[in-house]
């Protein structure tokens, strides 16, 4: 019997420390499944993700820059993929049906591990990453929700399609939610992404999340531990929304510890939206 595959599509795909975490994980649960990495172009997409049920594929990951495109190929989606516009999991069903569902919200909160309703967040960045946090966090019943971006009109529509408010400087709050790629690959100092964020002279909120991982710590991370805040770390994010689609594809608990040792192995750069 060939063993049931599944994968992360992305463009490009080979930084991503899915494959590692997944088996991992499917080795614990002793399924004898094996998870890939899918480099996939763009203007292949449609038709290789059409074909993958019929090879064996129970499911993908689907990442940067796939994620509205496998939002638009599904047959059904969830509520959140079809708010937020976006998709990070497919899951096939016995006849090639297409599921869509985006982890990265739940992933997010279950990070986050505390609840979120009647506090105030700010989630900083306008992409699919910023829409599934301010999503995930109106849903958990934030009091407030701001978007502040660099390029203001992204910030302005994701407020508008979501529900969120748009703010025209980063104000205080009680949740910060770094959804851009600031500090990613390490390219920024501390003091230069403070800047970028508009973050200057602000006082770091009581908990800052920050989906950027991989330099130790990230600018943003180091800025939050300056004023005593609770850190979510993006490799964390990125473990939990992992969970969520393994579980998923499985029908199984994931073991979470599991996944988090294996996606922790190397010292790595990624954004935890970005699986
Ligand atoms: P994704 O869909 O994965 O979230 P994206 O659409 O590329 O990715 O979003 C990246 C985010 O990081 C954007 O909000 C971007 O701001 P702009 O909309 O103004 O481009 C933000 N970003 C990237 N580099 C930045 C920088 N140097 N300073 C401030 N924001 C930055």
């Amino acid at each position: 019997m060939p063993r049931t595959l599944l994968g992360v599509a992305g463009f490009p795909v080979a930084h991503s420390r899915s494959p590692a975490m997944h088996n991992a994980a499917l080795a614990e649960l002793g399924l004898d499944w094996l998870y890939v990495a899918l480099p996939l172009a763009p203007e292949r997409f449609v038709e290789a993700v059409r074909a993958f049920p019929a090879s064996g594929f129970k499911g993908l990951n689907v990442t940067v820059p796939h994620k509205e495109a496998a939002h638009a190929l599904a047959r059904t989606r969830s509520p959140g993929a079809t708010a937020i516009g976006a998709a990070n999991t497919l899951t096939f069903g016995p006849e090639g049906e297409i599921e869509a569902e985006n982890t990265d919200a739940g992933g997010l909160l279950d990070a986050l591990g505390e609840p979120m309703a009647g506090l105030s967040a700010l989630v900083l960045g306008a992409g699919g990453a910023a829409r599934a946090a301010v999503w995930a966090l109106i849903e958990a019943g934030a009091a407030e929700v701001s978007v502040f971006n660099r390029t203001p009109e992204r910030a302005a529509q994701v407020a508008s399609d979501l529900g969120a408010r748009h703010a025209i400087r980063p104000g205080g709050a009680d949740v910060l939610v770094n959804c851009t790629s600031v500090g990613l690959g390490g390219s920024m100092d501390a003091g230069q992404a403070r800047v970028a964020l508009g973050l200057d002279g602000i006082d770091p909120p009581a908990i800052v999340v920050d989906l950027v991982y991989g330099t130790e710590p990230t600018p943003v991370v180091a800025w939050a531990r300056s004023g005593g805040s609770r850190v979510v770390e993006g490799l964390e994010v990125l473990v939990r929304q992992g969970a969520r689609s393994l579980e998923l594809w499985t029908g199984l608990t994931a073991p979470v510890e599991t996944m988090r040792r294996a996606a922790a192995a190397p010292p790595d750069h990624g954004r935890a939206a970005g699986a």
